[in-house]
């Protein structure tokens, strides 16, 4: 009987039925583990693309191409102690933890275009040491606050249910489309102008919506959770929907997006379900398969959760999403380069 990598890692037996999570069976990792490559000299953005980097990045980092990323996501580790399949990544003081972003950021600034955008994540206690580093570096435009809903609670402090993601950019010369990331929310006060047009929303068999600019406070994008296809055993998996988000915004089609620590592979999987090139670096073989196998599975299958028909809908505002596909990006769009 095939036993998959989580029950070997976590020590599970069985799933719940509705349970679906992505599982790799031991019989499936050489494969996977094939479609993965290592870099040993100096590569061509070509050699790369839309291909998965297994490597220690600090091994591979100067094998990287000259500017070739037109977005960065970045989720690192954050500065807590947290094991990593068969990595562990130890806390360390603030201090040593900017000392080890400097070491890669410094290194991988000769990676992004002049025009590229970055996107770091982290949590309130990396939050300082983070910006720090990336205002050494970058010009920093922004920091969103994602809700991130679970958390551990706290008998005698707040419960950390939040976290941050830095956008920055590397000039003045960037890529913003704020059209492609609208969301799409239900009107509760449905104004009407004296002709009896509706005033800034839409009516739809559907119901009734508006289009609103998307802020720097996320609050409607859940974690993966085990229901959910996109589900993987990675301890801290990003949800496709947010990744999207950063994607739509920040690249246009066929751009080049590029994820140092992938972990399961999220951004490179909603890279390809959004037809940008991707490639990225991991360390862990367990967690490069999930990706590839991800990756492989969405060749099919470019439903992101949340987002349908171009628009991202508020949750439980889409009527059907057993429908869910992803379609085209809208055409009037006014995105564009901006110097500023
Ligand atoms: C926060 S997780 C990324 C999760 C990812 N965003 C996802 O959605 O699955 C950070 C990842 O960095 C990997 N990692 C840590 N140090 C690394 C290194 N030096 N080189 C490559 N990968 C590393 C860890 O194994 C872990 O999977």
């Amino acid at each position: 009987m095939a036993t998959d990598i989580a029950s070997e890692m976590y020590g599970m037996r069985e799933r719940a039925p509705r349970n679906r999570t992505l599982i790799v069976c031991k019989d499936e990792e050489n494969s996977l583990m094939n479609q993965t490559m290592t870099l040993t000299t100096l590569s061509t953005p070509h050699q790369i693309e839309d291909k998965l980097i297994h490597q220690d990045l600090f091994d591979c980092i100067d094998y990287l191409p000259d500017q070739f990323v037109d977005l960065a996501i970045i989720d690192p580790p954050y500065n807590l102690t947290k094991q990593f399949a068969a990595s562990k990544f130890a806390k360390t003081s603030s201090e040593s933890y900017e000392i080890w972003l400097e070491t890669w950021v410094s290194k991988f600034k000769r990676c992004l275009k002049e025009t590229a955008s970055l996107y770091v994540c982290c949590d309130w206690q990396s939050s300082k040491s983070v910006q720090t580093v990336l205002d050494r570096h970058f010009i920093i435009r922004s920091r969103i606050t994602w809700e991130r809903e679970k958390g551990r609670g706290a008998n005698a402090n707040w419960k950390n249910c939040s976290e941050d993601i830095w956008f920055c950019t590397v000039s003045n010369h960037y890529f913003f489309d704020v059209e492609a990331v609208k969301l799409k929310r239900k009107v509760i006060a449905p104004y009407r102008h004296s002709s009896g047009e509706p005033k800034d929303w839409e009516e739809t068999t559907q119901g009734n919506y508006r289009l609103t600019h998307p802020s720097n406070l996320w609050t409607d994008i859940s974690i993966p959770f085990w229901s959910m296809p996109e589900n993987t055993d990675h301890p801290t998996q990003k949800p496709e929907k947010l990744i999207a988000k950063l994607i739509l915004a920040s690249s246009r089609p066929r751009d080049f997006v590029f994820d140092p620590f992938f972990g399961s592979g999220t951004t490179c999987v909603v890279a390809k379900k959004l037809d940008r090139k991707f490639s990225g670096v991991e360390q862990e073989s367990a967690y490069c398969q999930m990706a590839v196998k991800r990756l492989n599975r969405a060749a099919s299958d470019r439903t992101i959760q949340g987002y349908l028909d171009g628009y991202f809908w508020e949750r439980n505002s889409l009527a059907d999403q057993k429908q869910a596909t992803v379609t085209k990006p809208k055409t009037e769009t006014v995105a564009g380069l901006f110097d500023e």
